[in-house]
């Protein structure tokens, strides 16, 4: 995909994908996506997020395995997004997985919701360079060998694992409904509900 410099075209072409290239990312790009992942706006600036990137594919391979089942499990044969040419993530190039402090297990409301802004920022940044990705939550139904696998210890938690690397193809913009049905005016409008 052709890099995006104008921030409003950024908005409407970053959309999921789900298979690449053979292209590396290198060090250099991911660290810009991180780094854009860094200045995210977060709950009294307290930063609540650490990233583990995944390139091994001695981690990368079983985890992949473990997304899939997942996938198996929720869709069974009729998966959309494997007829849209998903690809397993043993062929992703590079996996984030974005970790969240959860003290007794729980992430509290202000650290939960600091930890998406970042994946946003990575995501935007990813897309500006010409780069794919998508955020994912479905391998949270092997969330157990998954944290085992990446040795998250107790006290934190996984928010999302991004995918990550140049497309397999160009993607065109991402779809909405017309912005009016979202929409309301001073008051609640059940017209939208
Ligand atoms: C909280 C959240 C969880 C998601 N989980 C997954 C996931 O597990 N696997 C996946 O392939 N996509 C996942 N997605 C991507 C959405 O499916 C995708 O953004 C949505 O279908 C819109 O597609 P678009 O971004 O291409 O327009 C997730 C997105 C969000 C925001």
């Amino acid at each position: 995909m052709q890099p995006i410099s104008d921030a409003m075209s950024l908005f409407t072409h970053q959309r999921a994908v789900r298979a690449f290239s053979d292209r590396p990312v290198d060090d250099v790009t991911l660290g810009q996506i991180l780094q854009a992942a860094l200045h995210a706006p977060s709950s009294q600036n307290g930063l609540p997020w650490r990233f583990i990137v995944v390139r091994d594919a001695a981690v990368k391979d079983p985890l992949s395995d473990l997304y899939e089942e997942c996938y198996a499990q929720v869709y069974g044969e009729n998966e959309p997004d494997r007829a849209e040419g998903r690809e397993p993530w043993s062929k992703t190039p590079v996996l984030v997985a974005v970790c969240v402090p959860a003290p007794n297990g729980r992430t509290s409301m202000m650290t939960g919701a600091s930890v998406y802004p970042a994946c946003q920022n990575a995501m935007l940044a990813a897309r500006a360079l010409g780069l794919g990705s998508v955020l994912t939550t479905l391998w949270r139904l092997k969330k157990d060998p998954i944290y085992a696998l990446l040795e998250v210890p107790e006290g934190w938690e996984i928010a999302a694992i991004l995918a990550l690397g140049w497309p397999d193809r160009a993607y065109g913009p991402n779809r909405r409904p017309p912005l009016e049905q979202f929409v309301m005016h001073n008051r609640w409008d059940p017209a939208l509900q």
